[in-house]
């Protein structure tokens, strides 16, 4: 069992936790996730490693509430047990060479691109780190964030928070600005990655996106999670989940993506009037 040691409501559908799992973080880099499971009923669910305290032996993981299991595991609280934390699965992220990066994250995908922010600045790199919410009142971790970068530009698509723009729209500022980056790394909903990409393609900055298919083993056994990169099928769990953007089929992927749309509300709809027969009983 693993216990969490703090919780956080970053917003009201993202809260982060901190769980106790020593060899998990003696090994975790960025760009790795783990596996859990609530209980011995639940269904096994991947999360980006958002930080880790090798001496704590504590790792961090940044959830948004969107589903039946997400929304199991917000129902937790500190001094609570998970059943099963597993990893540090995936490849973790290698920099090399690079002086200037973009990091952008999109929503949720800020979070999993705050330890790769981190990682880069702590290497001496010059990090502007771009994020996008759709409201000031969804944004999460800028203090975090401020730490981890030399600029950040915090965007809102309704400019509620002063800043009116896409991610996309001040990454292309900064580029016709004269700004010259070695590196892009986006993250963040499927369209937005596409988006970045089809954005730095024509000034040739080699990006980096993470892929986030359904994954159900984790260790590229059952091939939930494939994608197409540069026209070979890659599996998510082991072989990303960091690929070049400029290869991946975000068609595809999207495609894929709405695959169990139907299922999952239902298993939502499910859950959620079983949380109420038993507030009722
Ligand atoms: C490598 C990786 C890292 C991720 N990191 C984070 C993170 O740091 N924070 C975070 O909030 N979310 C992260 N996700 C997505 C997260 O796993 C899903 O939000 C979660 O599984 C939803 O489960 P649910 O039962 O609450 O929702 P459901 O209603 O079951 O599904 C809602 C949506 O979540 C996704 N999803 C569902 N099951 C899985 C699965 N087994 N594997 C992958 N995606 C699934 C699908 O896009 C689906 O449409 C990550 C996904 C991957 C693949
Ligand atoms: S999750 Fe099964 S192969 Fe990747």
């Amino acid at each position: 069992m693993y216990k969490i040691v703090r919780k956080e409501v970053l917003n009201p559908s993202v809260s982060l936790i901190e769980v106790d799992a020593p060899y998990i973080a003696k090994k975790a880099e960025p760009g790795q996730f783990i596996i859990l499971r609530v209980n011995e009923t639940g269904e096994r669910i991947p999360f980006t490693i958002a930080d880790y305290d090798r001496e704590k032996g504590t790792v961090t993981i940044i959830f948004q509430k969107v589903g039946k299991t997400t929304e199991l595991l917000d129902t937790l609280n500190a001094g609570d047990e998970i059943l099963d934390f597993v990893g540090p699965l995936g490849v973790a992220s290698h920099f090399e060479n690079v002086k200037r990066v973009a990091v952008i994250g999109g929503g949720l995908g800020t979070a999993i691109a705050y330890p790769q922010a981190k990682k880069l600045h702590s290497m001496g790199v010059e990090v502007d780190m771009i994020n996008g919410f759709r409201n000031k009142d969804l944004v999460i971790i800028e203090d975090m964030c401020k730490q981890a970068c030399t600029n950040l530009y915090t965007m809102t698509d309704d400019g509620s928070n002063g800043n009116k723009g896409f991610v996309t729209s001040k990454l292309e500022e900064l580029i016709k600005s004269g700004v010259k980056y070695d590196l892009v790394v986006a993250i963040g909903p499927l369209v937005m990655m596409k988006a970045v990409c089809e954005l730095t393609r024509p000034y040739e900055i080699k990006t980096i996106v993470s892929m986030n298919p359904v994954m159900i083993d984790g260790t590229g056994m059952c091939g939930g999670c494939r994608v197409t990169v540069g026209g070979e099928t890659k599996f998510a769990c082991v072989d990303g989940p960091d690929f070049d953007g400029h290869l991946v089929d975000f068609d595809q992927a999207i495609l894929r993506s709405k695959m169990f749309k139907e299922k999952e509300a239902d298993s939502l709809k499910q859950h959620k009037c079983r949380m109420e027969g038993m507030q009722n009983a």
